[in-house]
This record gives structure tokens, sequence and C-alpha cells, in this order.
């Protein structure tokens, strides 16, 4: 099913110089052309090198990056990083960590005219629906996707493995899968709680060999001061490796993936001697967790 908007075609016929050829033809053909861009090699190679030459043969040879972050989020603890606590929601279904984004660091090459269609993730929609849902009032899931494909997604796709929206989300679902936070918390009996208080060592100590040490784990101080759990950052070579060593200065590193104004702030370390809140997901006051 295809349902790309107006508007969206709008953009796309706007950044991509071999569009309009398309388009004279007819809107039916137009789509299905488009279709089959997306999903063979060479022609989407074609369409890629057909607009902004130069700058894609930069992408070509520029393409260094070697370490990327996958940054997993606690929707109980996702509200106190707002500003504004109550733009967030928190789907009925969801009850454990879903992810917040799958980040190549220093990457050179991003490009906001990769377009990204409903049609591109259809087949992952479920999927990406339980584990990658917007916990934003004002933003929908798919806008969120789209949002995160453009800003990181498309920086990994002169990468084989991550070039096409559906490449990247799979590989993000898969990782999804393989660090699955909360039952390695609660299997060493750290589940959220309104009064217990966890010590980020502890949390480390059971999250280490799972995803090694060079994670990162995540609080935001709420409105009555208190540091509560809120992402874990795992560290991952491009080859999906845990770990990668190539900048040495991982703190540097870690601070990287969205700034002030990008989306929800980021976070901070959880500070080694204050305890922090693990607090459980409120469906019907998710700014609340513990009324
Ligand atoms: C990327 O390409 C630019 C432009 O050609 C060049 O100046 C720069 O050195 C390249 N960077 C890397 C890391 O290759
Ligand atoms: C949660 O609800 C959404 C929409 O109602 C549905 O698409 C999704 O499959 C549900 N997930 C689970 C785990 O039931
Ligand atoms: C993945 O990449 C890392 C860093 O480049 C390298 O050390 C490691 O051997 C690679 N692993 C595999 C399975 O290719």
């Amino acid at each position: 099913m295809i349902t790309t908007s107006v508007e969206d075609q709008k953009k796309t016929e706007m950044s991509c110089t071999v569009l309009p050829l398309l388009v004279t033809l007819s809107p039916a053909l137009f789509f299905l052309l488009l279709r089959d861009v997306s999903v063979t090699q060479g022609l989407w190679e074609d369409y890629k090198y057909g607009r902004h030459s130069s700058e894609l043969l930069h992408q070509e040879h520029n393409c260094s990056w070697t370490c990327m972050l996958f940054t997993l989020q606690w929707p109980g603890g996702f509200c106190q990083s707002l500003y504004k606590e109550t733009q967030c929601k928190i789907p009925q279904n969801i009850s454990s960590w879903t992810i917040h984004g799958l980040w190549p660091l220093h990457a050179q090459w991003c490009c906001s005219c990769w377009p990204f269609f409903h049609s591109d993730v259809q087949e992952l929609k479920e999927e990406l629906t339980e584990y990658w849902p917007s916990l934003l009032k004002t933003k929908s899931s798919f806008h969120f996707w789209k949002e995160e494909w453009t800003k990181h997604g498309s920086c990994a796709a002169c990468v084989e493995g991550f070039n096409s929206p559906l490449r990247y989300f799979q590989i993000c679902l898969k990782l999804r899968h393989q660090f699955d936070i909360y039952k390695l918390l609660e299997d060493a009996g750290i589940t959220p709680s309104c009064e217990r208080l966890y010590k980020v060592a502890e949390l480390q100590k059971v999250l280490l060999p799972h995803v090694g040490d060079k994670h990162e784990v995540q609080c935001v101080q709420d409105q009555k001061d208190r540091q509560v759990l809120f992402q874990v950052k795992v560290r991952l070579s491009r080859n999906l490796t845990i770990g990668c060593d190539h900048h040495g200065d991982t703190n540097v590193d870690l601070a990287v993936g969205l700034g002030p104004g990008q989306g929800p702030p980021t976070g901070h370390p959880c500070p080694p001697d204050a305890p922090f809140y693990y607090f459980p997901i409120n469906h019907q006051e998710p700014w609340r967790p513990c009324g």
C-alpha cells in the first residue's frame, strides 16, 4: 500500500532532480517507478547519483564513520525528560524499553533529500509500532521514524548493510531484540518501583556482559529533583560488534546524539554517587508515574 502524501511528493520533486522526469510520465507510473527504484539496487544507485552528484561522490569517499550508538529509552522516565512533561503519551500496550535511535558517530554526510515513505517500512510497521513508538503527543510514530532516518539513518546509508530505510530499521529491530534491557534487569531483581532506589554501579554490573563496558546508563532529573532512569546507550562498531574503540574519548562521543532543540533532551550519565528511581509506567498519567 502506498500512502505517500502530496506534500511528501512535492518535497521529493524539489530535492531530487531526477524526479520531474518521472512525473511527466503519469502519476501512476511515477509511483511504480519510484517503488522500483527503492527496491532495486542498481536503479537506486542511479537515482542517488542522478542528483547532487558531486556531493554524493564525497559521500562515497567519506563514509568514514566507525562507531555508532544504539539508544534505548525507558518510557517510565521519558516524560521526565521533557520540559513540558504532559506532552508525553505512552500507548496502552507499551510496557518495555523502546528504541530511541541508532546513530553513527561523526558521520560526514547525511542526506535530508533521501525521502522516506510509509511503504518503505510497511512490512515492519507492526514491529516498529511496538518497539519504536513515538512517546510524544505531538508526533506520530511515522514522523519519529522519518526524522530518525533523515537525521541518522541516511548518514549510515553509505555502508552497504544500512543502505535503505528497510535495512536500517531491520537492524534497529534486531538490536532491540538482542538488548532486552527490561529482562536483563528483571532477572537481576531490578524492577520498576516507586520506592526503591538503585545505584548505577548495580545496573552496570548487570548490563556489562551484554552491552559491553562502553555503555552509558542515563538519568534525567525530574521536577522534584530526583534522578530518574531514562536511557541506555550501547556503543557498537559498524559491523555491529559491541563496543567501539575508534576515538578513545568515549565521553565525548557519547554526548553526541541529539542536540538541544532537536527532540527531547538527552539526559546525562546517572551520577555514580546519587541513587535513582526506575519508575513504573503509568499509562493514564505517564508524567506522574507514582501518582
Ligand atoms: C571528505 O571529503 C572532503 C571533500 O573532498 C575532504 O576535504 C575530506 O578530507 C574528506 N574527509 C575524509 C575523512 O576523507
Ligand atoms: C499495540 O497496539 C498497536 C495499535 O493499537 C498495535 O499495532 C500493536 O500491534 C500492539 N502491540 C502489542 C504488543 O500488542
Ligand atoms: C568488527 O569490527 C571491529 C572493529 O573494526 C573489529 O575489531 C572486529 O574484528 C569486527 N568483527 C567482525 C566479526 O567482523
